[in-house]
């Protein structure tokens, strides 16, 4: 069988967090070792919300030098910048006309804002076609992401079986790809960790921002003395994800057998964070220092990215009869 091509992507809405990290980038990097890796800095969809062009431009940087410093291998994996391939605002539109309405009604993102009373944008609305398009454009095989993101890849397999039904075979359908353990990651407040929920913890805290987030993570007023519940508290769920086996079972012990207040478990959690991604630090810092090299990647990426998002945009276009 031919490798698999895989595809993600990352809104610069904020510096990337744990949640982005462990739910996709980390999966990501993985899968780049197995296959034709895409990912892409959604920045089209980042400006659904982010409407300051300076702070677009930084998001978009720091998103692909936090990819870099983690591991992503630009000469596995082709990182680009959604906005240097413009076609894919084109298939977006080939798709919307696909689309019925009922099915973007029924998307959570959409759902969940006007639950707020929020007017949402045309751009909030349609977002999820944008994303089909991101996907179908590269005949994407396996999208690796989070769990909050398995309706968008739905509505992409739907979409692709549609066009695929009324134009002859035009597009790979694809499939999500969830790891199981980290398809959603909570954040300080238990609730899953978001930009919008404000609850983050960003991969790249300076220590003291990270100590004192890491503190402000919600508890029980359980007194020290009492036992408590590993399987409810967001400070193991987060130790869960950077320490060793036998120091999570360690400290699961310590909340069953009472004695120790949670106090002390996020010092533990603060120091297995901070080393868990202290050889990331050391590569961002060099990364960062040399931003000619990151210009460099991503007009290579999207060079790349462009030599197959071009024919498939011609073979759609014939496919639709625009041609
Ligand atoms: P975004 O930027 O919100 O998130 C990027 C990735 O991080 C995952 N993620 C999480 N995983 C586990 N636990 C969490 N708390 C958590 N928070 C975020 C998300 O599931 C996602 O995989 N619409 C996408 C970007 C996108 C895209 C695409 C993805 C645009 N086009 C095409 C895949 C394919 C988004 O907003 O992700």
């Amino acid at each position: 069988m031919a490798a698999p091509r895989i595809l993600s992507g990352i809104k610069p809405t904020g510096r990337p967090h744990l949640g982005n990290y462990f739910g996709m980038m980390r999966p990501g990097i993985e899968w780049q070792e197995r296959g034709e890796a895409f990912y892409f800095i959604a920045d089209y969809h980042a400006l659904t919300t982010v409407h300051d062009p300076a702070a677009l431009r930084e998001y978009t940087r720091s998103v692909a030098l936090d990819f870099l410093a983690c591991g992503l291998d630009p000469k596995k994996a082709v990182l680009f910048r959604q906005s240097d391939v413009p076609e894919v605002t084109e298939l977006a539109w080939l798709l919307t006309c696909l689309t019925p309405m009922p099915m973007l009604e029924n998307c959570h993102a959409y759902k969940d804002h006007v639950a707020k009373g929020k007017v949402p944008s045309h751009g909030l609305f349609a977002y999820p076609v944008l994303m089909a398009a991101d996907i179908l454009l590269y005949n994407s095989n396996v999208v690796p992401v989070g769990r909050d993101q398995k309706q968008h890849v739905e509505v992409t397999r739907d979409l692709a079986e549609k066009a695929n039904r009324v134009f002859g075979e035009v597009f790979t359908v694809p499939e999500a790809s969830i790891v199981a353990e980290v398809a959603t990651v909570v954040g300080l407040d238990g609730q899953k960790m978001s930009k919008s929920y404000n609850n983050t913890i960003g991969l790249f805290e300076e220590e003291k921002v990270l100590r004192k987030k890491v503190m402000s993570i919600v508890t029980d007023s359980a007194p020290v003395e009492a036992p408590k519940d590993p399987a409810n508290s967001a400070i193991v769920a987060l130790y869960r994800l950077c320490a060793e086996p036998d120091a999570v079972a360690l400290m699961e012990d310590q909340f069953r057998a009472g004695g120790i207040g949670y106090g002390d478990f996020k010092k533990r959690l603060f120091e297995a964070l901070w080393d868990r991604f202290a050889p990331f630090r050391a590569k961002r810092a060099e990364l960062s220092a040399d931003p000619a090299t990151l210009d460099a990647i991503l007009e290579d990426g999207a060079r790349r990215a462009r030599a197959v998002a071009l024919p498939t945009m011609d073979r759609v276009r014939k496919a639709f009869g625009l041609k």
